[in-house]
């Protein structure tokens, strides 16, 4: 049942990564349709993490209120509408509007899909399902990237082909339950225990089902009943939110939207003369992404959340030096090592920083700001991956790729320093537990060390 949950809420994924991807193959023909001022043009792309940047804010309070569930049905007919319009539409505000739409959708799903699988998953392979989350992202910007090879000569089609996941995500939903954690906080103990039973395949009597419960309804009516804003600044829930945030900066500020961006243009540089083998070697890129993220699925809750991620963090500053030395240097022969630095770079992203931060910020906030603290992580994400793709060709013009690239291996650099010093272990730890920990007030780093 769990497994079914996780890829139910993966479609939400699937669609996140879609949405994102979909406009690189479908750019060059609109250029061709409609007369675009490169402002629109640049509007209209950033239109998706803008209006997820909304999304994600509205959300965290929402999903409190409302509940996960509900609320991915309603990111659910958002995605389907906002498909629909997009391939409907006449003029480039309309498509732009539709974005705004498909970004909303985006910012809801990342916010609650994520915590809707966190709050139904046994602990010890809470880290591994929450990771189907960020597979999805990978596979939907893999399919977008085929759909923009096997439908080239149609950007209709290319935006439609998002209804059918949109539709399907409400369709499953529906059948889905509400999660234990958020039933009980709303005091429907008995309801919770039902979903628990189920989730867990266990009858609701067996002790497995009632330690659990009991741990669930201890943190949910010992809590104020929600949490505020003001509260996520408070010494209880800071540590979290610095931990929340920082791993989502550093994410984004290892360049990983900038290279996915800029894949053909950096092929284009390594040789490949050709425009469908550019886009054939994107999709080789697609693919990495989604292999390697398997990888970190398998390792993410067997070597631990912190291991993984100092891997990831000398992996990606170690590929994107090599990016770095063959973009800045004229010679030949350094293409290559640019080209197997950006396959390396890929695969340690995906395998790490890629699913982690995710995860983590789906297990680190107490539960009564659990909503606002991931509304505050999955918003900095928005941010900075703004920031990153729109100051890349300015970048571009003053310090060319070499000196970017070193700026992102710098910050993840800074990674490795920040999850030494920063980063608590969470993985197999429960959630109460979790939240226990930041209560006590010792330094959130040592959880699961002896006290
Ligand atoms: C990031 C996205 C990125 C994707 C690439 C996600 O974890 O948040 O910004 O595009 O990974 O696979």
């Amino acid at each position: 049942m769990i497994y079914i949950v996780a890829a139910v809420a993966g479609i939400a994924g699937f669609l996140f990564g879609f949405d994102e991807g979909i406009i690189a193959g479908a750019l060059h023909l609109l250029r061709a349709q409609f007369p675009i001022s490169p402002l629109h043009e640049g509007l209209m792309t950033s239109a998706v993490p803008l209006g997820a940047l909304f999304g994600a804010l509205v959300a965290g309070s929402a999903v409190e209120r409302y509940g996960r569930r509900t609320m991915l049905l309603f990111a659910a007919l958002l995605f389907a509408a906002g498909a629909l319009l997009s391939s409907a539409t006449i003029a480039i505000w309309m498509l732009s509007l539709a974005r705004l739409i498909l970004g909303f959708a985006v910012g809801i799903a990342a916010l609650v899909a994520p915590l809707y699988i966190s709050e139904s998953a046994p602990p010890k392979k809470r880290g591994m399902l929450v990771s189907i989350y960020q597979l999805a992202i990978t596979l939907g910007i893999l399919g977008a990237y085929l759909a923009g090879y096997g439908f080239s000569d149609s950007w209709r089609t290319m935006f439609l082909l998002g209804v059918v996941p949109g539709v399907a995500l409400f369709a499953s939903m529906w059948l889905m339950p509400e999660t234990p954690r958020w039933l009980a906080a709303q005091g429907r103990t008995g309801q919770a225990q039902a979903v628990l039973s189920r989730l867990r395949a266990a009858p609701p009597q067996s002790p497995i089902i009632q330690t659990e419960m009991a741990e669930i309804t201890r943190t949910a009516t010992s809590d104020a009943p929600r949490g505020k804003w003001a509260d996520l600044f408070g010494p209880v829930a800071r540590p979290a939110l610095i931990v929340g945030i920082g791993l989502f900066f550093l994410q984004q500020l290892s360049g990983i939207n900038a290279v996915i961006y800029y894949a053909p243009e950096i092929f284009r540089e390594a040789g490949f003369d050709t425009g469908s083998s550019r886009l054939l070697a994107s999709v080789g890129i697609g693919l990495v992404n989604v292999l390697m993220t398997l990888v970190g699925m398998a390792l993410i809750d067997r070597i631990g959340r912190c291991k993984l991620l100092l891997i990831g963090f000398t992996g990606t500053a170690l590929s994107l030096g090599m990016i770095a030395i063959g973009a800045a240097t004229e010679a030949q022969s350094l293409d290559m090592v640019a080209l197997v630095g950006l396959v390396i770079y890929i695969g340690a992203f995906a395998a790490s920083l890629g699913p982690l931060p995710w995860v983590m910020m789906s297990e680190i906030f107490p539960q009564n700001v659990r909503g606002l603290g991931m509304s505050a992580a999955t918003l900095a994400n928005w941010g900075f991956n703004f920031l990153v793709v729109f100051s890349f060709p300015v970048l571009i013009a003053h310090i060319g790729l070499g000196g970017i690239f070193t700026i992102y291996a710098m910050a993840c650099l800074a990674g490795i320093l920040f999850t030494l010093r920063t980063v608590p272990e969470t993985s197999g730890i429960p959630l109460e537990e979790i939240e226990s920990h930041l209560k006590s007030g010792r330094p959130f780093r040592e959880l699961g060390s002896p006290a």
